[in-house]
């Protein structure tokens, strides 16, 4: 399995890793506006944001091309010009579901997106390629123009694929009941069909590896990572938003696929929300009593932009709670068990573990199923509640807002992620729920596969996508000792074109994640055409946009020998180098 070693709460959701405050408008929304007046006027807003985001017209996104979903306009302090297969897809999952519920002009936008992907699937990156491996699907991001990203990022993250998979699948099931087969199975499935490749056995992980049975504000909780060697707690909003993306109605709370309402999950939700109570870790939720929604982040550990509260968590809490009551609401009962008792208790004290709690035939208004219903919504509201008194007048959604008084919006603007999470947690309470995906049966391997698991890859021709050419390839494992400073780069590059034809724009950005001191080890696994000798050289990129340094020119290239390929084991490394950098090294310029 080797997607999923290090892989996040997955079908679901990874952070960015970040390497390292924009928002600009800072007046509050006016004061004693009622909750449903907030979320009308906003949602026309977020509608609008998320269009101004999308190429080739998005009025904010100039340069974007046609289809690709820019993160956020905010080019410094952070530059988030960028597509992000993750926000992308969830931006179009959003889509889709306002384009089936009655917004019919958003169709040419989703075909848009279709083309952009199938071609985005195919662009070599430092992840990868298309083929034959599936590796490059991993990378995160593209530039606005769908053109690979070259610097250094972390990568590859595993839920992209899925997510895209999740929005394409809403939209081709639409087209099929329309009679649209033949378009489906030639244009749309062979782009959900690379996705689905990429990502086998979730499921099957995700029930075996991913629960912590206690915490440090006691209960439960799915474990947001696993296997990375990471002192963080696991503790981590991407447990509550994977479920968002898994939603279906029709499927039992206690189905493996993690629903809303899974005991798991409410437990999960109640230990993020109390470690996010805390006021000496988000002082603006003090104070704030426990039956009542609050400001809430990504982790307690989270150090970015110093770890405050996003708008779509803090959303997507509320969003997760409207999916729970809907369906509870749909099967006439709600069930507490002992993992999600202490949940329930937060808003119905009275809830015991054991106990069913079923809809009367009559005068059902009074009956504690009713209660409990209406206390979990009310709950769903003062999530959105947080949110409005953080929005600024304008009705522009940052990514964050400051975890300490007055909560002024940070980071990058107009977030096209917040937007999109706002019109996904209104249709919700409106009780707008996406095409049902769940099996009546779903049923789980007694063990999940222990090695990795080798899709089959195709560009998406019928999509748009380019042919591509195959060629068997062995992986060399490039190792080079380079004393770098903080913040300085080292880059492989070489004569192959998977080199990058020693074009800088192109080369392989190293890692640095084995780097000590006594071994300044910088390495990067490449797969390259076998039977051939390539030449390459190793070049430091500076910080603060000073010129590239290369090694030293006088002596004679460095060259490895490519050797056979193993047809399917693309990814087994069968060479080596053993390199230190020539030549001087570079220095800070102190930006
Ligand atoms: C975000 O939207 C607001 C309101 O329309 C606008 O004033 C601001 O300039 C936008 N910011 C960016 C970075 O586009
Ligand atoms: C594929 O290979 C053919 C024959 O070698 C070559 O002419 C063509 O340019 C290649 N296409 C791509 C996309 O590399
Ligand atoms: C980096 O360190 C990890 C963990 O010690 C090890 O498994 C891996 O082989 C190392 N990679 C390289 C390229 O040295
Ligand atoms: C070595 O690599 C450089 C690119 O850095 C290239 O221009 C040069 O021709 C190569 N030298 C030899 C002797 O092949
Ligand atoms: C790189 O550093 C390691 C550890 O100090 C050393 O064993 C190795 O020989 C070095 N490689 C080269 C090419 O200098």
């Amino acid at each position: 399995m080797v997607h999923l070693t290090q892989a996040v709460f997955a079908g679901l959701v990874a952070w960015p890793t970040v390497i390292s405050a924009a928002a600009t408008d800072k007046k509050p929304w006016p004061q004693g506006v009622s909750l449903k007046s907030f979320i009308g006027t906003e949602s026309k807003i977020a509608l609008d944001g998320v269009l101004a985001n999308i190429g080739p017209n998005g009025a904010r996104v100039p340069g974007a091309g046609a289809g690709i979903v820019i993160a956020s306009p905010t080019k410094e302090n952070p530059n988030y010009f960028y597509t992000w297969t993750r926000d992308a897809a969830l931006t179009y999952k959003t889509l889709v579901d306002e384009f089936l519920f009655g917004n019919k002009a958003l169709q040419p936008y989703i075909e848009d997106y279709i083309h952009s992907q199938a071609v985005l699937q195919t662009v070599t990156n430092p992840s990868g390629k298309l083929l034959p491996s599936g590796a490059g699907l991993g990378e995160p991001k593209f530039n606005a123009d769908g053109s690979r990203y070259n610097g250094n990022w972390g990568r590859p993250q595993r839920d992209g694929p899925a997510l895209r998979a999740i929005a394409l699948i809403e939209y081709a099931n639409y087209l099929v009941k329309k009679g649209e087969k033949q378009r489906v199975r030639e244009v749309i499935w062979p782009v959900i069909a690379n996705d689905l490749n990429y990502a086998p056995q979730i499921l099957c992980f995700l029930n075996s590896a991913f629960w912590s049975p206690t915490s440090s504000v006691g209960g439960g909780h799915l474990l947001g990572n696993i296997n990375i060697g990471s002192p963080r707690s696991g503790i981590d909003a991407n447990t509550i938003l994977g479920p968002l993306a898994a939603f279906d109605i029709n499927a039992p709370c206690d189905s493996p696929t993690f629903q809303p309402c899974h005991p798991k999950v409410l437990s999960t939700f109640k230990v993020l929300v109390d470690t996010f109570r805390n006021p000496s870790l988000y002082p603006i939720n003090s104070g704030i009593p426990k039956s009542k929604g609050v400001a809430l982040g990504r982790y307690p550990e989270d150090i970015y932009y110093t770890g405050n509260p996003w708008y779509l968590i803090t959303l997507g809490a509320a969003e997760l709670l409207y999916n729970a009551v809907a369906r509870w609401e749909k099967q006439g009962y709600v069930s507490v068990d002992k993992t999600s008792e202490a949940f329930f208790k937060t808003i119905y004290p009275l809830a015991r573990a054991g106990q069913t709690y079923r809809a009367w035939p009559l005068l059902n208004s009074l009956s504690p199923f009713s209660a409990i219903l209406r206390a979990v919504e009310n709950y769903a509201d003062s999530f959105v509640g947080v949110v409005q008194k953080y929005t600024p007048s304008s009705g522009s959604l940052a990514e964050q807002f400051l975890k300490t008084a007055p909560g002024t919006p940070t980071s990058a603007d107009n977030l096209t992620w917040s937007f999109a999470a706002f019109l996904s947690m209104n249709h919700r309470r409106e009780r707008q729920v996406p095409t049902s995906w769940v099996p009546k049966s779903v049923s789980l391997p007694a063990q999940c596969e222990g090695t990795s698991f080798k899709g089959t890859y195709a560009p998406a021709t019928g999509a748009g996508a380019p042919e591509l050419n195959v060629t068997c390839q062995s992986t060399i494992l490039f190792q080079v000792n380079a004393s770098t400073y903080y913040g300085e780069n080292i880059y492989l590059t070489g004569n192959s074109p998977d080199l990058g034809n020693w074009d800088l724009s192109q080369a392989i950005p190293m890692q640095s994640t084995n780097y000590t001191q006594e071994r300044p080890l910088w390495f990067a696994k490449v797969p390259l055409t076998a039977g051939q000798n390539v030449e390459y050289a190793f070049v430091r990129e500076q910080d603060c946009g000073q010129a590239w340094i290369w090694e030293d020119q006088t002596q004679a290239n460095r060259t490895v020998s490519v050797p056979a390929c193993v047809e399917g084991e693309e990814e087994t490394v069968r060479g080596e180098t053993d390199d230190a950098f020539r030549g001087k090294g570079g220095s800070s310029g102190g930006c």
